[in-house]
């Protein structure tokens, strides 16, 4: 049995071969210090002191304690660590036998080498004042299967990986604080979708202590932020994927998300029924919407400020017309949609009302260009020349007329549109317009020449012969 461990021992050893763990987020510049990732490297410098059972070094090993194995040893406590690196697998092999190892103050410490292999017996792991590390990775620890406790308080942690939490069996206790655990770029979201009352939240003691230290959620209780990054999963519809772009607080200290919801190019021919709650922005660029009724109707929609409508199938916008949202809106981007005209009074109406209003969107559309629509509608660009931001590409839709095919409409001269070449179009209420006129015309004259023979001649008319 003794043989058989001496020999899984040596392997761990040989295994030490294989590169360190390194960390992703970092660009690791000192391969070539975890190469020679030695542990007697600094033992020149190092001081030990052997208390009992327990040894005490600081700065490095001294060259007598890295001879041979030192089974007497169980609890290591090694602080001010001078290297970058670590050789986990050469510490286990010289103290095979360690049950507490303290890891202090070891400021440019941040990466390992090897990993602890299952025949360790190390209970209690103390990790503090490590600058330099922001992960450990779970390679390294993933096999201490007697682990009890593991102490990670300051240091500037920004994840920690699951498996480092799950896959140890033993483990009860987890301290978790005064690191700068970065919430934001979903390296803990694994931990936002635990279950709340769920054995991995019950083993971080601190868990309501931890705070997010990075970007959007700096200063921002973590706990708070996992519900809201869970509710947010959650509640985001299929196919879209939501992101929290910011995160703001209320008076009362509460922390309210603003989510995306980026519903892009998924072949929708309606939008998503459901929003995440604090949904603000929604993109639906490149999809097969032909209306934005179920849009502008569902209450969901409500707190929406930015809505991204570009390249879909849309002809009208009428039904924007009087609502609520029209006139709270922030973004507005119709773009590359198939809207002939808009219904400008409202529009107009509503931008004035408007206090939240930054951009509007509207090129790339086939606008109508006649002399009913265009004088309007270009002043409706000029006037709001401020939010409407794509004025270049707003223009008259293609067609034989090269006056106004593909014309930018808020600068096309009218009289490029009103000239006097421009018969007013003939359509069937033009026609019975002129019918009715001729017949009014008609009437007048009648009368005027009858007036005319009565004082002439005091003959009345043929008409008033025939009435009773
Ligand atoms: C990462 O390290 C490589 C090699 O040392 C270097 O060329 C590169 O510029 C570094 N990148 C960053 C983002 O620091
Ligand atoms: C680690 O550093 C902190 C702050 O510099 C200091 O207060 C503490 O005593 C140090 N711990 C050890 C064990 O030297
Ligand atoms: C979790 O536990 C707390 C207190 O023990 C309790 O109030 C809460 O309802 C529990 N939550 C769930 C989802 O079980
Ligand atoms: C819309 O379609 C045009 C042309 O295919 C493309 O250039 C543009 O990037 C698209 N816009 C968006 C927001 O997807």
């Amino acid at each position: 049995m003794r043989v058989l461990a001496e020999a899984l021992v040596l392997f761990s050893v040989v295994s030490v071969v294989t590169p360190g763990f390194q960390f992703r987020s970092r660009n690791i510049s000192d391969t070539t210090v975890s190469k020679h990732c030695s542990l007697g490297e600094f033992t020149s410098k190092a001081e030990c002191k052997l208390l009992q059972y327990q040894l005490n070094c600081r700065i490095g090993l001294v060259n007598n304690w890295l001879r041979g194995i030192k089974r007497e040893i169980t609890h290591l406590r090694l602080v001010d660590w001078s290297g970058e690196c670590l050789n986990v697998a050469r510490l286990q092999y010289h103290f095979p036998e360690l049950i507490f190892l303290e890891l202090i103050n070891s400021t440019s410490l941040r990466s390992f080498k090897g990993h602890f292999t299952a025949l360790n017996k190390i209970e209690k792991l103390v990790v503090h004042g490590l600058e330099a590390l922001w992960e450990i990775p779970p390679e390294v620890m993933v096999e201490m299967q007697a682990l009890r406790e593991m102490d990670l308080r300051g240091n500037m942690l920004r994840h920690i990986k699951s498996p480092l939490l799950t896959k140890l069996n033993k483990l009860e206790r987890v301290y978790l604080a005064g690191n700068s655990w970065d919430c934001s770029d979903g390296g803990l979201d694994w931990l936002a979708m635990e279950s709340e009352n769920g054995t991995i939240r019950r083993k971080i003691v601190d868990y309501d202590d931890l705070v997010c230290h990075q970007q959007l959620y700096r200063g921002k209780p973590l706990n708070k932020v996992m519900d809201i990054i869970r509710t947010m999963r959650q509640t985001c519809p299929e196919p879209c994927v939501c992101t929290m772009t910011h995160v703001v607080s209320d008076p009362s200290g509460a922390v309210i998300p603003l989510i995306t919801v980026d519903c892009s190019n998924k072949d929708l021919e309606v939008p998503p029924a459901t929003l995440p709650p604090g949904a603000t922005t929604l993109r639906l660029e490149g999809n097969k919407l032909n209306t934005i009724r179920a849009i502008v109707h569902n209450p969901q929609y409500r707190v929406l400020t930015d809505l991204y409508l570009d390249n879909n199938s849309i002809s009208a916008v009428k039904e924007l017309e009087g609502t609520e949202w029209f006139s709270n809106f922030r973004v507005l981007s119709l773009r590359g949609n198939y809207l002939k005209q808009i219904p400008v009074y409202a529009f107009d109406k509503a931008f004035q009302l408007n206090n939240n209003l930054m951009h509007v969107f509207l090129g790339d559309n086939p606008w109508r260009c006649d002399c009913h629509y265009i004088p309007r509608f270009q002043s409706l660009l000029l006037k709001y020349r401020r939010v409407i931001r794509d004025l270049p590409d707003i223009k008259c839709s293609k067609s034989t007329d090269k006056k106004t095919s593909l014309a930018q409409i808020s600068t096309i001269p009218l009289g490029n549109i009103c000239g006097d070449d421009d018969v007013m179009p003939i359509t069937p209420i033009n026609i019975v317009n002129l019918v009715l006129l001729a017949l009014i015309l008609l009437v007048v004259g009648r009368f005027l020449y009858d007036w005319q023979t009565f004082k002439n001649t005091g003959q009345l008319p043929w008409l008033s012969s025939v009435l009773p």
